[in-house]
């Protein structure tokens, strides 16, 4: 339930407007001027603050500018009631992050519209605000995995775009395309398992180093299994190498056994890895790596998959295809 600081000295709107609130289920912390309500701001955190302007002991704007310098009143959104005459106050209170106006009269939906909208919109701000964050850490860890990799620079960025742009041609749902960021950016974190030195080697793997990069599925998969905001983005890490022959590992799926994810990002990963340079080849043109998706399609890739990518690149980097 949100809280709200309701501060008015017109004891009898500030009923009027309790009730209107409280109505709609709002906890309404009730104060009678600025000094008052600042006492209650520190003691009850509300989530939202409406109140009057002009008001004896601590006017609204004193109040505002009191709430903005405590830590926890920099964001909280704050509404002015105000008398539609007041024109030179609009600015004034601009200038001191106000969030929204009430113009006196208003009525009871006026009320609780401006209320919720605020409160939603704060919502949004605040979950866009952690999933920054989110994404910004998990860049910052893939970064770590890069930079171990010489050939492999830029590769998780090129991919997440790839990625995205496919996700977006399938008509994927935002909450899926919302993982599928966190996955294509991680889906090589477990390659933090396999010594620098096998990254790094130019020449073909022995036995034992294959085997050791073969798992950085499994290890990555593990790594975020303990990690809750992450733990959706697995089938990313755990199947981005499986093939829809069943050729691939680690579980040698076939088909649609894969899931989705995996056989979204076996597509874009291998067009990433045949267009940039790496230890074991030079990079391949665009057009000869489509022609080698094309190709593949079936073999190593969904097919329907494989067709939407040929034809999504094509367009959106209007590079001259070789299939049709
Ligand atoms: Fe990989």
């Amino acid at each position: 339930m949100a809280k709200i600081l309701l501060v008015e000295d017109d004891t009898f709107l500030l009923d009027v407007m309790r009730n209107i609130l409280g109505e709609e289920g709002f906890e309404v912390v009730p104060a009678a001027n600025g000094k008052q309500a600042l006492d209650l701001f520190v003691a009850f955190k509300p989530d939202l603050i409406v109140s009057d302007i002009m008001m004896p002991e601590m006017d609204g704007f004193e109040l505002l500018e009191a709430v903005r310098a405590i830590p926890d009143g920099v964001t909280v959104p704050f509404l002015f009631l105000s008398a539609r005459t007041e024109r030179t106050d609009v600015t004034r209170a601009r200038g001191l992050g106000v969030d929204d106006y009430l113009f006196k009269p208003f009525d009871a939906p006026e009320l609780v519209s401006a209320v919720q909208a605020r409160l939603d919109r704060r919502r949004v701000v605040e979950r866009f605000d952690t999933r920054s964050a989110h994404l910004q850490t998990v860049i910052m860890l893939a970064n770590v995995i890069e930079t171990r990799d010489p050939y492999t620079a830029g590769h998780v960025e090129r991919v997440r775009k790839l990625a995205l742009n496919l996700a977006f041609a399938l008509d994927w749902k935002q909450e899926e395309i919302a993982v599928l960021e966190f996955g294509s950016i991680l889906h090589d974190i477990g390659k933090i398992i396999v010594p620098r030195q096998v990254l790094k080697k130019t020449g073909p793997l022995s036995a034992e180093e294959w085997k050791l990069m073969r798992q950085h599925p499994e290890a990555g998969a593990r790594m975020l299994e303990g990690v809750d905001h992450l733990r959706a983005a697995i089938p990313y890490v755990l199947y981005h190498h499986e093939w829809w022959d069943g050729g691939g590992y680690p579980s040698s799926l076939k088909g649609e056994q894969i899931p989705p994810e995996g056989r979204l990002l076996a597509i874009v990963d291998a067009f990433d890895a045949m267009t940039s340079n790496r230890p074991y080849h030079k990079s391949m043109t665009p057009a000869a790596a489509m022609e080698e998706i094309h190709r593949s399609r079936g073999v190593y890739f969904d097919p329907h998959m494989a067709d939407i990518f040929l034809h999504t690149y094509r367009t959106d980097l209007d590079v001259e295809g070789p299939v049709g």
